[in-house]
């Protein structure tokens, strides 16, 4: 008779958690009951788990919860069947060209070991790369540079200086080519290379940057802004001393955001701790009006893009285009459901599958590659939206500045941005880069960091020198658009 295996070396052999073990049971995972507990016959599972349709890691995934949808089809899948089976949905759709395009990107995939999921997935990839590559041409800015373009997805692995002004380059940009975006920009005369007339000025300076941002940022993307409020003359009305006040930037960019079609999603503030000046004391005077608390925080505001888009997406379950558009599951997010009758999975109330493009990228795109996975120490410290970061220490014993720059932030900032926001391998750009920190974490995670700076002559030799400290060698590259 075969060895019954106990809960736990079946846990062992599949590599999951119990939980999971108990979804696969509740889809059929065949156990033996022995009196109360559950024995299983390794055969009995290995041919369960080479029949089920879904790949391992679609059925291990947490979302999908196993008492909602059901697996209701076993068939096998492969490109043929996905171009035939959506042949009428990719002419209207897709020219000639794209169509030639697909087949023969298709035709010359490595199929080797593909399940079901691969193929649709892989399908679904090279679609969706079409539209893109369609919609880059059609909105691309007339100052588009192709060499920019190859400069900044060559050499993976190196960081890339763009020396220039964040308008004119961005401008020169691809659409929807960069991921994420993390900066904190320049603040309106709170330093040296700070110089407008007056605070509207800097703000529709910064307007500008935002909107042309927008375009260049991938779709369903997000733009993390660190900026603190300041203490100045805003100088719209009077440029004496009297006209300093507090200025409120952080809500000021809220707005501005807003305004250029981004979604605001949080504001977590960064505590910057304790604070060493005492000009708060206000001489002693504890009488009222003359105590106010000093301004010990930033914000790290967070923004979505979403581009609304109702070109067909292919369901992720089966890949068939045979989709009914539904109301937006949010503001600018197309959700469609699957009316494939053949589809793999329903749910309990007997609906296809529902689905966005965003859902896709986030469940189903990047699925199997466990470098994306966040450590549990940043989930820890990002936990509240109040963090508390010790700001940088720029300064060394001997008054030399070690950083090459006035206004640097931490590293967990980028880092945070990094993490919870782009999957390996994809583009973050810095367009305010000063000493180039956050194309430093981007590179230190695995993903490709960009930066772009103006102020090359102050700056370029010590950051030259920081990328060759932290990186252990010259891993960078440079492009002079000054
Ligand atoms: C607050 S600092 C960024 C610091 C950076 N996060 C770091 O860790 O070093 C802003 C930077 O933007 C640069 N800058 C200002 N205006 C710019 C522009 N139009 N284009 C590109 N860079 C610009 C400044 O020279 C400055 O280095
Ligand atoms: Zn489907």
């Amino acid at each position: 008779m075969d060895k019954l295996l106990r809960e736990k070396d079946i846990q062992e052999y599949l590599n999951v958690s119990r939980s999971t073990l108990w979804r696969f049971k509740q889809k059929g995972l065949p156990t033996i009951k022995i009196g109360k507990t559950n024995r299983y016959k390794l055969e009995d599972v290995k041919k369960w788990v080479a029949e089920e349709t879904l790949p391992f890691y679609a059925i291990a995934e947490k979302k999908v919860k196993p008492k909602a949808e059901q697996i209701i089809n076993t068939y096998q899948i492969d490109f043929e069947y996905l171009l035939r089976h959506n042949e009428k949905y990719l002419k209207k759709i897709l020219n000639k060209n794209e169509i030639d395009f697909l087949y023969e990107t298709l035709k010359g995939t490595n199929t080797n070991n593909f399940t079901n999921q691969d193929y649709v997935i892989t399908f679904s990839k090279v679609y969706l790369s079409i539209l893109k590559i369609r919609y880059q041409k059609e909105t691309k800015h007339k100052k588009y540079n192709p060499q920019l373009n190859k400069f900044m997805n060559q050499n993976i692995g190196d960081i890339k200086m763009i020396w220039g002004n964040s308008l004119n380059i961005l401008k020169q940009m691809k659409s929807e080519s960069i991921q994420l975006m993390v900066t904190s920009p320049p603040y309106y005369n709170a330093r040296a290379y700070s110089q407008w007339e007056n605070l509207n000025l800097y703000l529709e300076d910064m307007r500008k940057i935002i909107r042309e941002s927008y375009r260049v940022l991938d779709n369903n993307r997000v733009w993390v802004w660190n900026v603190g409020d300041i203490f100045d003359n805003d100088r719209l009305y009077t440029k004496s001393v009297w006209g300093k006040r507090r200025i409120p930037l952080g809500a000021y960019f809220i707005k501005i955001f807003e305004e250029e079609g981004f979604e605001f999603v949080d504001d977590i503030i960064w505590d910057k701790g304790s604070v060493e000046s005492k000009r708060h004391m206000n001489n002693g005077n504890n009488i009222p009006f003359y105590q106010y608390p000093f301004n010990s925080y930033e914000h790290i505001l967070i923004f979505h893009k979403h581009r609304l888009d109702k070109t067909r997406i292919p369901c992720p379950v089966c890949g068939s285009l045979k989709v009914n558009g539904n109301t937006q599951s949010e503001i600018g997010v197309q959700s469609w459901e699957c009316k494939n009758e053949k589809c793999f999975v329903r749910s309990p109330n007997n609906r296809g599958k529902r689905f966005s493009l965003r859902t896709n990228m986030m469940q189903y795109y990047h699925e199997n590659d466990i470098r994306n996975e966040i450590d549990k120490y940043t989930i820890k410290k990002w936990q509240k939206d109040i963090v508390k970061i010790n700001p940088v220490i720029k300064i060394n014993s001997k008054g030399k500045n070690i950083l090459g720059h006035s206004a640097p932030f931490p590293t967990d900032i980028p880092e945070m941005a990094i993490k919870y926001f782009t999957y390996i391998d994809e583009n973050v750009l810095d367009p305010f880069a000063g000493s180039f920190t956050t194309p430093l974490v981007a590179r230190k995670l695995g993903r490709n960091g960009i930066g772009i700076e103006l102020n090359r002559e102050l700056y370029r030799n010590a950051i030259i020198e920081r990328v060759i400290t932290e990186l252990n060698g010259s891993h960078y590259n440079e492009i002079d658009l000054l």
